[in-house]
């Protein structure tokens, strides 16, 4: 089917989170037009979420390699050294170029950067602002500094369909819908000279997550309809603590930093007993999946839908001032951390997998990037260390930009056949959403086993069965239904626990199990 409209830039970035707009200013920089497609609104992806911070080495004491070492602890064997190397040795100038930017982190008296730590750090190294409220300064301050440059064209209120490829295979352009725009339908296409993704993950898979209600996975399932190969999907990392109260009934949850733990809450049991101690060397700190599991244990056994954090000993005013954010959410569904115990359970955080990637955010298929949670770049491993997924946005971000700037080649047209999915092909009704969101976090959640991941393989395969016509809501659950796919068919090969990974059937990690499992479209294999 032809597209209604088309207009051309020269690089299309699709996501307006960290890694998109930092991807679409540096390109800027390089001189290059630039289009930013999101879905809903600008600030509407995940990164207004953040409330932890950016982990960078800013403080004399500390080094990359102390940074490099507890980011591949966490990683449990499946990080790749020399992107974390490259993570940890970037990440302090970009964050320095975010603050030349703009972005106001939260400072001591002395004027120096406030640095705290979080879960799996062994060093105070996570820059914050506004208390807890990292990444929606971190998202005012690009969103201003995107605004002011002419040559960046945003379009919102589009949901990509189908990567456009060249007669040589090249990436060149995406067909879209936006509401209201073009033709009947409103599908149309943008063509570049190069693509970036930056759709950023895939919570909503699950029933309970952190993310906003725009995180469908669409970019690894375009990337998948693409033929690109996507790597470590099985690895969804679960934080130990999203708030749990009567008053949430949406998919996403209310975050519970993990930054009040690093600041001294701690986690207790129905009869107040701190269950990490003993656990782990870091306790209530330990990386997050040590602590998801510590907590899951607990909810196995006590049959309970939460634990608790105690942070009533860190003072009202000191709360108030260091999480205004946390303080909110709990106190207007009525829980007050001031002087109650705050009920949290694990919720879907991250993907720390996705399309597959080189040190410069290359995909398989040329002039195809990738950056940020939708990518996976090697730097998380089988589970991301707190805080660095900003980062990663950040310096992958650039690394993008001026591989981009130097191998730019002409605009290609699409091959003829290249403008396939927008129309025709099959879509799944809309109303699998909340039944898939329920077979994953039964089945593929925090703990998964054959038996599980069988059930909800099946489950899949009934849903998928389900169509209806191409509209938004249809190919978005569409995409939701490809991405869990994946991540199923990923979860039950991979015969062992490894980091976020816990198979209850395969409890230790293997070393035979000490590589990755890369999907495309019509194979699986192990690298
Ligand atoms: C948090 O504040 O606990 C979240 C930070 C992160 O996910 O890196």
């Amino acid at each position: 089917a032809d597209p209604g409209w088309s207009e051309t830039t020269d690089v299309l970035v699709v996501g307006s989170g960290v890694a998109g707009l930092t991807a679409a200013l540096h390109l800027r920089e390089q001189g290059l037009h630039v289009t930013v497609v999101t879905k809903v609104n600008i600030d509407d992806g995940s990164t207004r979420w953040a409330q932890g911070g950016i982990a960078a080495v800013l403080d004399p004491l500390d080094t990359p390699a102390a940074h490099a070492n507890d980011t591949e602890i966490a990683g449990v064997g499946l990080c790749d050294p020399e992107a974390v190397r490259v993570l940890v040795e970037e990440g302090p100038a970009r964050v320095r170029e975010l603050i030349r930017l703009g972005a106001a982190f939260d400072r001591n008296a002395d004027g120096s950067l406030m640095l705290t730590r979080e879960g799996g750090h062994r060093a105070d190294r996570i820059v914050h602002a506004g208390g807890d409220a990292t990444g929606a300064e971190v998202q005012r301050a690009l969103h201003e500094a995107v605004h002011r440059d002419p040559w960046i064209r945003l379009v919102e209120h589009a949901l990509v369909l189908d990567l456009l490829r060249g007669a040589d295979g090249r990436a060149c352009g995406l067909t879209l819908h936006v509401l209201g725009e073009g033709s009947e339908d409103g599908v149309g296409a943008i063509l570049a000279r190069a693509v970036v993704l930056a759709t950023g993950g895939m919570g909503q898979i699950y029933s309970s997550t952190t993310n906003p209600s725009v995180s469908t996975g669409d970019g690894v399932a375009l990337a998948l309809r693409a033929g690109a190969e996507v790597t470590d999907v099985e690895f969804v990392q679960f934080h130990p603590t999203s708030f749990v109260s009567a008053g949430v009934t949406s998919v996403q949850r209310p975050l519970i930093s993990e930054a009040l733990r690093g600041e001294g809450a701690h986690l207790v049991d129905e009869s107040g007993t701190r269950f990490m101690v003993g656990q782990h060397e870091l306790a209530e700190l330990a990386p997050r999946d040590v602590v998801a599991k510590g907590i899951h244990r607990v909810l196995l056994r006590t049959g309970a839908d939460h634990v608790y954090l105690d942070a009533r000993h860190l003072g009202g005013s000191f709360l108030e001032q260091r999480f205004p954010t946390i303080m909110a959410s709990t106190r207007a569904a009525g829980v007050d951390p001031a002087t109650e115990l705050i009920p949290v359970a694990p919720a879907a955080h991250y993907a720390s997998g996705g399309v597959r990637t080189d040190l410069h955010g290359r995909t398989t298929i040329p002039g195809l990037y990738a950056c940020g949670e939708v990518a996976c770049t090697g730097v998380h491993g089988a589970n991301r260390l707190a805080s660095n997924s900003l980062l990663e946005g950040l310096v992958f971000a650039k690394r993008i930009a001026d591989d981009i700037a130097r191998e730019l080649p002409p605009q290609d047209e699409p091959a003829p056949g290249s403008l396939l999915g927008a129309k025709s092909g099959w879509v799944v009704d809309p109303d699998v959403r909340a039944e898939l969101q329920r077979a994953m976090t039964r089945g593929a959640g925090v703990l998964r086993s054959a038996a599980s991941l069988e059930d909800t393989a099946g489950e899949l395969t009934r849903l998928g069965a389900r169509r209806d016509t191409p509209r938004n809501a249809t190919w978005e659950a569409t995409n939701l239904l490809t991405v869990a796919t994946v991540l199923v068919a990923a979860a039950r090969t991979r015969r062992e626990t490894r980091g976020c990974h816990w198979r209850e059937d395969h409890p230790v990690a293997e070393d035979e199990w000490r590589g990755h499992l890369v999907h495309a479209l019509d194979h699986q294999a192990r690298l």
